[in-house]
């Protein structure tokens, strides 16, 4: 069997025609979707990320801007940046770009920001509300894996899905948004013991480890979905995901690929996000 191939790039490129479309029509009624992103410090992943964020907003007729600040910047006065944020009604959303420097606490950041403008679904409010089912902004990378699914009419319902990874903006999340759609969830982790026996036993495996190439098709039952959420650089610069791609393919009926996989759906569940909060959508 070889497996086919979920690309979340072109995947991404449909949906943004779509946002494309819809933003003329918010503009025509007096609606600029408008994203601020606010960049502390010099991380070059993180302005690589943050470029592309608003890169991909000027695609689809979203007006961004970056706010840089400089890592010597105090927990107070990115607090009050967040607060003219918050009161500037011609910004709809705020993403706090993570990590944040370690004087910084990422909880108090995160809670200060609006929650009708919080397009990463990072609050707590906002995760309490996703937990409960109601409507609000999904975190970005997990509604991106649902979207990919859901593109390829593949069934969640009932499926024994297996996360493998619990951080707060992937693992976790992602297996709420499985058991939202009905499916059996099993989270693993570094401490779980025989991992492979379990992941053996997943119709839909997510792999957010963020080790390069550890998962291959000695973890994956014949026929499974394997979603590859890592995204490695290795030492000649190429970018390769947490699975091995090529020995993965021989046993999963769908798998995603990286580049070209879930990474360019996370910016583009932004995008939804933003004018969704636009659309004053969420309460
Ligand atoms: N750092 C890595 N991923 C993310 C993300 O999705 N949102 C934010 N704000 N920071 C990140």
């Amino acid at each position: 069997m070889v497996a086919e191939v979920i690309n979340g790039k072109e995947l991404s490129m449909q949906l943004k025609l779509d946002m494309k479309k819809e933003v003329e029509y918010l503009k025509q009624q007096n609606i600029l979707p408008h994203l601020t992103v606010v960049l502390v410090g010099n991380n070059p992943a993180s302005r690589s990320y943050v470029n592309g964020k608003k890169r991909a907003s000027e695609e689809v007729g979203i007006s961004s801007e970056i706010v840089e600040l400089p890592d010597t910047v105090t927990e107070k006065e990115l607090l009050q940046t967040i607060e003219q944020l918050n009161s500037d009604n011609g910004v709809h959303g705020i993403l706090v770009q993570l990590p944040l420097p370690d004087h910084i606490n990422v909880e108090h950041i995160i809670e200060s920001i609006d929650p009708k403008k919080d397009v990463d679904g990072f609050h707590p409010y906002n995760i309490g509300k996703m937990m409960t089912g109601q409507d609000t902004f999904l975190p970005c990378t997990p509604y991106g894996i649902i979207t990919m699914l859901k593109s390829k009419n593949i069934t969640i319902e009932g499926k024994h899905a297996v996360v493998i990874g619990r951080s707060n903006i992937v693992g976790k999340p992602v297996g709420q948004l499985l058991l939202n759609e009905n499916a059996t969830v099993t989270y693993c982790h570094s401490k779980t013991n025989n991992l492979k026996e379990i992941t053996n036993t997943a119709d839909i495996l997510i792999v957010a480890v963020g080790r390069p190439n550890v998962i291959d098709k000695a973890y994956i039952k014949e026929g499974a979905v394997v979603i590859d959420v890592g995204i490695n650089r290795l030492e000649d610069g190429s970018l390769t995901g947490d699975v091995d791609f090529e020995s993965a393919s021989e046993q999963a009926n769908y798998i995603t690929p990286v580049p070209r996989g879930v990474g360019p759906m996370t910016i583009t569940m932004l995008l939804h996000n933003t004018i969704k909060a636009a659309k004053g959508l969420v309460k």
